[in-house]
């Protein structure tokens, strides 16, 4: 197999410091393949540094030691190709939802009748289609995250990094955009690094969690999730996905992390 393919995003021996070398390790020793078309998620507590890494990978941010590569070209900027949704909606109130969907385009100059037709066709199908030029005010919080995955998915980015996108949500909203996501990753197979604090989002949504400790963020383990796709909701109430979920949080145990009653 082609190893340019089979391993699309390489987190190679990656450390994170803010500020230069004096200040605190937010990152230490981050080692993450990442193959074509895999679907990640990167769990841990707050602060353990999961945002920054995102982040890394965007090209957002440099890396203190190691290097990351994107099909096989060292990221020193944000990559070609690359969708982020992220942890805020960041949507512009002064715009409407459609002139949202096509701002980072029109920052390129590469708004086309072609991307206006897409930009709607996509708000009808995540179900904006009446709400084009309302304003995001006018919109709920899952409305709203709807919106900001159509944003990041304008362009057909092959590699879509989430960050925690459905963490302000209420619970059957976030159910409801866990399907929408399975979906997308169904028919399109992006390659997805999805960031959460919540243990089943993760093992439903994912091939590979990422266990993360922190002070300083470091990988604990990388867990297959070896369950069948698609995946009802109800794949949730079963022994298997039980067993994942039983794992993950007895990890997060042993670190101190979450406690039991
Ligand atoms: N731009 C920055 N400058 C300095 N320190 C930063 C910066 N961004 C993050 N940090 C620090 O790095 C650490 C990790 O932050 P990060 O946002 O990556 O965590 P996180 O895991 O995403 O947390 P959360 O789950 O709360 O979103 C924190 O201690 C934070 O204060
Ligand atoms: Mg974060």
């Amino acid at each position: 197999m082609n190893m340019a393919s089979d391993n699309y995003i390489r987190v190679a021996g990656v450390e994170k410091r803010y500020g230069g070398r004096e200040t605190a390790l937010v990152l230490q020793d981050i080692n993450l393949d990442i193959k074509k078309g895999e679907f990640i998620s990167v769990l841990g507590p707050s602060g353990c540094g999961k945002s920054t890494l995102l982040k890394c990978i965007a090209g957002l941010e440099g890396t203190t030691a190691g290097t990351i590569t994107a099909r096989g070209r060292v990221i020193d900027g944000p990559p070609e190709g690359l969708g982020m949704v992220f942890q805020r909606d960041m949507l512009l109130d002064w715009r409407t939802i459609l002139q949202n969907v096509l701002f980072t385009v029109e920052l390129q100059n590469k708004i086309t009748p072609a991307m206006r037709e897409r930009a709607s066709a996509q708000l009808a199908r995540f179900g904006l289609g009446g709400y084009e030029h309302r304003r995001p005010w006018e919109l709920s919080g899952g409305m709203r995250q709807r919106a900001s995955i159509c944003r990041a998915l304008l362009t057909d980015p092959d590699i879509l990094l989430m960050d925690e996108p459905f963490g302000a949500l209420d619970a059957m909203t976030r159910d409801d955009l866990n399907v929408e996501v399975a979906r997308i990753w169904q028919e399109t197979r992006k390659t997805v690094v999805f960031i959460t604090h919540s243990i089943s989002e993760a093992v439903f949504l994912s091939d590979k969690v990422v266990i993360l400790d922190r002070h300083p963020g470091r990988i604990v383990e990388i867990l297959d999730i070896d369950l069948p796709r698609p995946r009802p909701l109800s794949l949730r109430e079963t022994p298997a996905f039980g067993r994942y979920s039983s794992h993950i949080r007895q990890v997060f145990m042993q670190l101190g992390i979450v406690k039991d009653a």
